[in-house]
Order: structure tokens, then C-alpha cells, then sequence
């Protein structure tokens, strides 16, 4: 099946008591055992079925099988937030004493997690620019478990190459683990370019309509069984309902992202020739620096825009308060076009220093382009920009 056959009828099926084509919610906490013996063996694992819902539901299950085929993966879980997928990855992983090496331009919740809370663990953390081989060498040691990167990355659309990196980890022994939350599996499949496992912040592109948090990890069987064994102690589920808007989002995916996608390259192009706009950032120009390894990687370009005015921050909180049609706001990938402001916003997590060496001026500007009209939003736009 194509990729946009796949999202709709992917892995699901009529149900079977009455036909009915939209997955049943199973909103329930628990399950009836047949008897004693049977409760004993399904804890035990010598038989299949459900128990509780925290360790596994038949509509949490389905979207988990979903993501997990759309990413050519085995199999999956489904977790309470994106940041509850990733964390829970790492400490499956790695333990006190052993370290991560994560490519230093990453969301701002993540970077928190990674230097703030892991060091807490005992787990250290190395920052880097993981497209420099030198710095990879440098940093993996025989303490690192896990390379972590994400692509395109959370703010400044840096892409990160997946294939060289999962060359890299496999030469040194660890697995490679992709945020693949940008460019969805339409766009981007990290596992069939040699990543082993790859989270979501189903949040964003998956669910599609801001209306919902939710996390994702996808890998190989017996990774995610390793996974389950600790997440259900750990207790970051999620719910029927929220799995079923996941699943409800997932269906409309490919035509969603080819509009995002579509908007997105109108946007920057309008900005491109604005006199009041410093620099544009997506991948899709052909100024962009990861440009050629974009094409190479993704079917397309994804919907994520920054830029930076000449009036630096004082012209984008101007621009930020002026929009009418675009909503100041954080979070992405929702059918509305979001606008916000990183450095003070979703990566305030990071220091002065810490977002220039990210290349993360104090002024960019991060847009998360909707379905719309074009035209609407680009008129939104100019009239925003008239005001600085
Ligand atoms: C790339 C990326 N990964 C992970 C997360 C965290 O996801 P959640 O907010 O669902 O915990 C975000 C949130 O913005 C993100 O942008």
C-alpha cells in the first residue's frame, strides 16, 4: 500500500462485534479474568490479554501498531507525552554511571531533561553537534548507551544526516534514537535509514489538531519489550480516548503534511524577499544548510518556518503581537498556524551561551505553519511585518 492508503486503512479493521469502521474507545481502567488461574497466568505471562490499563488497552494498542508499521518498525508503545517517551527510552537504556551523547540543537523540554534531571540520575550527558565527526568521536566513549538526535531539529530546522550517525552508533556498539516529530513517517522513516528506535510527541503532526499531548517509541520487539517491562512500573500511559484522536488524527496525516508542507515553502519564500527579514530557516531553500541532505532524507520539507528580522528581538515581539490570523502560542504541528518566540519560549530552557552555539538568535522567530490559505496567512504575515 502507499504511504497515504497506509494512514487510513493501515493495520485496521471493521470491528469485528458490529462492523463498525471507527475503532471502538475501550474506556476502561481494568479487565474481568475468566477465573483466579487465569489472572495468575496472564500476570505471569503464559497468556496474551489485557489486565489494567496503565500496562496495555486494545485502542492504545492499535495506534502503537499503527505508528509502528508507518515507521517500518516492529513494534511500539504509546506514551502520556513526547517527553514521556524520551525519557522513559533513555532510562531503559542507559543507568547511573553510563552516559548519552545527544546532538546539541533538540526541543527545549528535551535539553532540560538531558541536563538537568539525567545528571540527577546519575546518567551523564555529552552535547554536541552530531554532523561533526570529530566531535562524535570525541564525545562516545565505552560509558555512552544512546545516541540521540532529531531531525529536523526543534528550533532552527537543522538536519541532522540519520544515515552517518547510524553508521556511527553501530560502529561504536549503542543505538541511534530519532526525533522523528518534525517530519512525521510521511516525510521521513529513520529506521530504513539504519536508526534503531524513533519517538514522537504525537502532540504535534500526529494528532494534527492541538487537541491532545502524547508520546510515541517505536523499535525492534525485543527492545520494546524491555521498554514495557519498565514503563509500566514507571506509569507514563495514556489514554483510550486520547489514543483514539491520535488514531483519528493519523488517518488525514499525508494530507495534512503535503498542505503544511505546501504552505510552509509559500511562507518562506515570502519571507525570503521581505525587506525587513534578516535570514529565513527552512530546509526546503536552497540557502538552507542542510538543504541537499534534506532532499536526501525527506520526500519533503516539512512545515516549520523561522526567521530572523533585521530589528532583532524588539521587531519579532512587534511581529508577534501584530499577527491576527496566526495565534502566539507554543506546541506545533496543528492545523492552525502557531507563531512563538524560542529563546524566551519552548527553548528558555537553554542559557545565553547555550542557544548561540546553537545558532538560536535572541530574536528568531518560529512558525508552525497550518492549513490555511496561503495567501490569508501571507497577508497576516505583511501586515504583522508592516508594523516594525
Ligand atoms: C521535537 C519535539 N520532541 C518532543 C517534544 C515533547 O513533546 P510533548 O510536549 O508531547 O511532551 C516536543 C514538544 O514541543 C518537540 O517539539
Amino acid at each position: 500500500m502507499h504511504f497515504d492508503t497506509e494512514v487510513v486503512h493501515g493495520g485496521q479493521h471493521p470491528d469485528k462485534l458490529h462492523g463498525a469502521i471507527s475503532p471502538p474507545i475501550y474506556q476502561t481502567s481494568t479487565y474481568a479474568f475468566k477465573d483466579a488461574d487465569q489472572g495468575a497466568r496472564l500476570f505471569k505471562k503464559e497468556e496474551e490479554g489485557y489486565i489494567y490499563t496503565r500496562l496495555s488497552n486494545p485502542t492504545i494498542d492499535l495506534l502503537a501498531q499503527k505508528v509502528a508499521r508507518l515507521e517500518s518498525a516492529e513494534a511500539g508503545i504509546i506514551f502520556s507525552s513526547g517527553l514521556a517517551a524520551i525519557f522513559n527510552t533513555i532510562v531503559t537504556l542507559v543507568k547511573s554511571g553510563e552516559e548519552v551523547v545527544s546532538d546539541n540543537t533538540i526541543y527545549g523540554g528535551t535539553f532540560a531533561l538531558l541536563k538537568n534531571i539525567l545528571p540527577r540520575l546519575g546518567i551523564g550527558v555529552k552535547l554536541i553537534n552530531a554532523n561533526d565527526a570529530n566531535a562524535l568521536n570525541s564525545a562516545v566513549n565505552e560509558k555512552t548507551r544512546l545516541l540521540f538526535i532529531e531531525t529536523p531539529a526543534n528550533p532552527t530546522l537543522k538536519i541532522v544526516d540519520i544515515a552517518a550517525c547510524a553508521d556511527f552508533a553501530h560502529k561504536n556498539n549503542i543505538p541511534l534514537c530519532v526525533d522523528n516529530t518534525f517530519a512525521t513517517p510521511y516525510l521521513q522513516r529513520p529506521i530504513e535509514l539504519g536508526a534503531d528506535i524513533v519517538v514522537h510527541s504525537a502532540t504535534k503532526y500526529l494528532g494534527g489538531h492541538g487537541d491532545i499531548i502524547g508520546g510515541i517509541v517505536v523499535g525492534k520487539k525485543d527492545f520494546i519489550e524491555k521498554l514495557w517491562d519498565d514503563a509500566k512500573e514507571i506509569g507514563a500511559c495514556n489514554t483510550p480516548m486520547n489514543a483514539w484522536l491520535i488514531l483519528r488524527g493519523i488517518k488525514t496525516l499525508a494530507v495534512r503534511m503535503d498542505k503544511h508542507c505546501s504552505n510552509a515553502m509559500k511562507i518562506a519564500e515570502f519571507l525570503s524577499t521581505h525587506n525587513k527579514i534578516e535570514k529565513v530557516y527552512y530546509p526546503g531553500l536552497k540557502s538552507h544548510p542542510g538543504y541537499e541532505l534534506a532532499r536526501r532524507q525527506m520526500s519533503q520539507f516539512g512545515g516549520m518556518v523561522g526567521f530572523d528580522l533585521k530589528g532583532g528581538k524588539e521587531a519579532g515581539k512587534v511581529v508577534m503581537n501584530a499577527v491576527k490570523l496566526c495565534i502566539l502560542a507554543v506546541s506545533l504541528g496543528d492545523v492552525d498556524t502557531l507563531i512563538e518566540h524560542p529563546a524566551s519560549m519552548t527553548h528558555s530552557t537553554y542559557s545565553d551561551e547555550e542557544l548561540k552555539k546553537c545558532g538560536i538568535n535572541p530574536g528568531y522567530v518560529r512558525l508552525s505553519v497550518g492549513i490555511e490559505n496561503p495567501e490569508d496567512l501571507i497577508e497576516d504575515l505583511n501586515q504583522a511585518l508592516s508594523k516594525v
